[in-house]
């Protein structure tokens, strides 16, 4: 399907998650917020990237850190005002920064006047806003339905008698958007939020908006035997139920009419990991860009990297938002092996997803290479880790954001952090800033020969033959390769061409017909008349 209308600034874009509360603390209460965001904007500039997408600053109990919202066009005192979000949009577009902010549609707080008015009685008017039924014929929950989060779906609430729906804490109760009423309300936030200037959204849980209309047991795809981890509990069933109903995609198509009247960007946060089922979430005529999460789950092999950049990109072009981290999962320098050897594989990987069609989103300390935080178990605070025994919570990739020496590294002047500074002063801002060979200074070479060489209306690319630990493609006039093997492993290009970009070792500017890439050494190639970056 064609494209109708994508705004042309996202098709060049890198988009950079800045998680708030981590960010920077504007005013010294130990928690991050918008001042802090404001103060580092000119950062985010030089280092390169285009679009910055602000994690829930909406005022909420913070069960889950924002994505228990209880008013959703106001700002959460904690994080700062309105004013201060104008500050943020207007200084953001002076330095031709876009600013997405994150929507949570699929569920609001429980303290949202909404939900309070609904559990209020039966025949509230506001009762269908949300999800409710009678419980099972044996007093239970009335389906088999998960949380993500540990435990069923279902709370029942004594007012009533009935149970409601909440695929996230009980805290979250879902929204019901086969009620028009509901879609009629988030058309209007919508417009609140453009009309104040931002460029798009971010559409937290966007693929489980609508749930099947008989709440239908799910399927279950593997015993759910010794699994303690609640999110890999939600993982053992088969969503056919309640993700990915293809009403969800109406939803899109009337944010989409609005969206284009701004030149703004809808951008899902995706959870789908099959590539046809992406591409289906993401046909063209609703959201712009979904996130690929496969990546944040793949073994650090050829045979698996390859097929999970390859069946993206054949499925969903230029749609597809590329992601290694987020404020959700352990950092990929920790997951690939930790130190030096994480980060030359996460930056091998960035290599391959910058070349790529469609949007590369980094997550805030990514450019700094930096692993999971140390939290200890008594300030873990993430409730998949303090609700459920036996399950990885998020905190580790939610340490405040190391900038520089002193207090807090920079962060914070707060006498403490909501969550600990979980890193040294060697992996802040400052120390790499100082150091030509950080890992900073390569993802700022990255991004800034991305915007030279990318031809946004390239939309194809040929995947090459190449020895077994290589993964290579062609997309243009340049070659993108990356050794995922313990080796050298010397590569004949098949023509002469020069070496542009590379994530380890010096660079040569010498023609070649053959390259020999180090253990996980990513290039780009270009043609033999290019000059060097
Ligand atoms: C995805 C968000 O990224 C995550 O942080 C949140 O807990 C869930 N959605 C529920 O809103």
């Amino acid at each position: 399907m064609s494209i109708v209308g994508r705004p042309e600034w996202l098709t060049t874009s890198v988009g950079y998650e800045v998680y708030i509360r981590s960010f920077g603390d504007g005013n010294g209460n130990g928690v991050g917020d918008l001042p802090g965001v404001l103060q580092h904007l000119e950062y985010l500039a030089w280092l390169g990237v285009d679009i910055v997408w602000l994690t829930p600053f909406f005022p909420s109990p913070m069960a889950d850190y924002g994505y228990d919202v209880g008013d959703y066009v106001g700002v959460a005192p904690v994080f700062g005002t309105l004013a201060d979000l104008d500050l943020i949009v207007e200084r953001a577009h002076e330095l031709g920064l876009k600013i997405v902010i994150d929507i949570v549609p699929n569920h609001s707080s429980e303290t949202h006047p909404w939900f309070e008015a609904s559990r209020s009685s039966i025949d509230n008017p506001f009762r269908d806003h949300y999800i409710w039924r009678d419980p099972g014929p044996d007093g239970g929950p009335p389906n088999n339905w998960l949380s993500h989060f540990g435990g069923p779906a279902w709370t029942l609430d004594r007012t009533t008698g009935q149970y409601y729906l909440h695929l996230f804490l009980p805290e979250q109760p879902d929204l019901n958007w086969r009620n028009p009423k509901v879609r009629d309300e988030f058309l209007e936030i919508l417009r609140v939020w453009l009309d104040r200037g931002v460029d798009g959204f971010r559409i937290d849980v966007a693929h489980a908006l609508v749930k099947d209309e008989q709440l239908r047991d799910n399927p279950m795809l593997m015993s759910t035997e010794g699994i303690t981890d609640a999110r890999y509990l939600f993982a053992c069933m088969d969503h056919a139920h309640d993700l990915t109903q293809p009403e969800t995609l109406e939803i899109y198509r009337s944010w989409r009419m609005i969206a284009d009247e701004y030149d703004a960007a809808l951008i899902g946060e995706t959870y789908v990991l099959d590539a046809a089922d992406l591409a289906a979430m993401v046909p063209g005529d609703g959201l712009h860009v979904g996130f690929w999460f496969v990546p944040m789950h793949m073994e650090w092999t050829a045979d698996a990297i390859r097929p999970t950049l390859s069946r993206a990109t054949e499925e969903v072009s230029d749609r597809v938002g590329w992601v290694q981290s987020s404020h959700d999962e352990s950092r990929p320098v920790t997951r690939y092996g930790g130190g030096d050897l994480g980060r030359r594989r996460s930056l091998g990987l960035s290599v391959l997803m910058m070349g790529l069609p469609g949007v590369p989103f980094i997550y805030q300390g990514e450019e700094l290479g930096l692993d999971d935080g140390f939290v200890p178990a008594d300030r873990l605070t993430d409730p998949v880790a303090t609700r459920n025994e036996g399950s990885v919570g998020r905190d580790g990739c939610r340490t405040p954001m190391p900038w520089g020496p002193g207090a807090n590294l920079g962060f914070s002047t707060a006498p403490d952090t909501w969550l600990p500074v979980g890193h040294g002063e060697e992996s802040s801002v400052a120390a790499q800033l100082a150091d030509p060979e950080s890992h900073l200074h390569k993802i700022r070479a990255l991004l800034s020969i991305r915007r030279k060489l990318i031809d946004p209306t390239e939309r194809s690319v040929e995947w090459l033959a190449t020895p077994d630990e290589l993964i290579a493609f062609r997309r243009g006039n340049h070659v993108y390769v990356l050794n995922a093997g313990a080796e050298p492993v010397e590569w004949e290009v098949g023509n002469m061409m020069r070496c542009l970009y590379s994530s380890t070792g010096p660079l040569s500017d010498v023609a070649v017909s053959s390259v020999t890439l180090a253990a996980d050494q990513a290039l780009i190639l270009g043609p033999a008349s290019a000059g060097v970056q």
